[in-house]
């Protein structure tokens, strides 16, 4: 499988007013193919936000490189969609206008860029609330909202960060069979970095586990589950045992 996405031996450090250097990652290698899923668990503070910044092209590594499509990423780019924990919507805005922002943004006809918006509001369950303001939706709607806004430029890859880390576990597993579903329509390489170990080997085709600061490859699972994947899964031994098999390499 062509690697879509590619980080090797990527290296980050932040000034630090008391050591002078804080070293966030080091030395991380990884490689996410063509519509591949991979998930991405470690401790807090441990540099994972600091890895899926260098994966945008928001940051560049101190040492290493980032390749997109086997070419160093050196900006951000319309083909990778990004989702943070916390949705970040213009409140002034409504749902379908939020959607339509980045489409405005690019110069796309106003009448374009609104089909394109009701498309993926529909695409992610929305269907109905398009003119409704943020404030009147609940935090997985407005994740969701988060989630169409970056699926606007049909993005090949799409790196998530905790996006359901403020949901509660009932909308956090909804929204689990959401993400796959929506996935499997576009299959975009994703990249999720989560707290959650189950949420982490039910979705992903391998997790990923870093160390605590400085935060390295400390492990790879590949989860052989067949799919589509259905929540009992996550009720079965054999998803207990990975469960484990995955703390153990969380070393907090
Ligand atoms: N822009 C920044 N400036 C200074 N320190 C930062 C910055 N971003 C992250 N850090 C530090 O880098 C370390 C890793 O942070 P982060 O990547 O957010 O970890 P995680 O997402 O795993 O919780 C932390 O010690 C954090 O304080
Ligand atoms: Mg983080």
């Amino acid at each position: 499988m062509p690697a879509v996405l590619e980080a090797i031996n990527v290296r980050k450090s932040f000034p630090d007013p008391r050591s002078g250097e804080l070293l966030a990652i080091e030395d991380i290698s990884l490689a996410a193919g063509q519509g591949e899923f991979l998930t991405i668990v470690g401790p807090s503070g441990g540099g994972k936000t600091t890895l899926l910044r260098l994966l945008a092209g928001l940051q560049q590594p101190d040492a290493g490189q980032v390749l997109f499509r086997g070419e160093p990423l050196t900006a951000p780019r319309r083909s990778i969609g990004i989702v943070f924990q916390r949705a970040n919507l213009m409140p002034w805005r409504t749902v379908l206008h939020n959607v339509a922002l980045p489409l405005e943004v690019a110069g796309t006809n106003p009448e374009a860029a609104r089909e394109q918006a009701q498309a993926l509001v529909s695409l992610v369950g929305l269907h109905g609330f398009a003119d409704a303001y943020p404030t009147q939706l609940s935090g997985g709607m407005q994740q969701r909202v988060a989630l169409a806004r970056a699926l606007v430029h049909e993005p090949s890859v799409l790196l998530l960060d905790e996006p359901f880390g403020s949901l509660d576990a009932l909308t956090r597993e909804r929204m689990n069979g959401e993400l796959l579903r929506i996935w499997d329509v576009r299959r975009p390489t994703v990249v999720m970095v989560t707290h959650s170990i189950q949420e982490a080997l039910f979705l992903a085709d391998r997790v990923l586990v870093m160390s605590a600061r400085p935060g390295r490859l400390r492990a790879e699972f590949s989860v052989p589950l067949p799919r589509p994947r259905d929540l009992a899964l996550t009720a079965t031994p054999v998803f207990a045992q990975m469960i484990a098999a995955v703390r153990r390499e969380i070393v907090e």
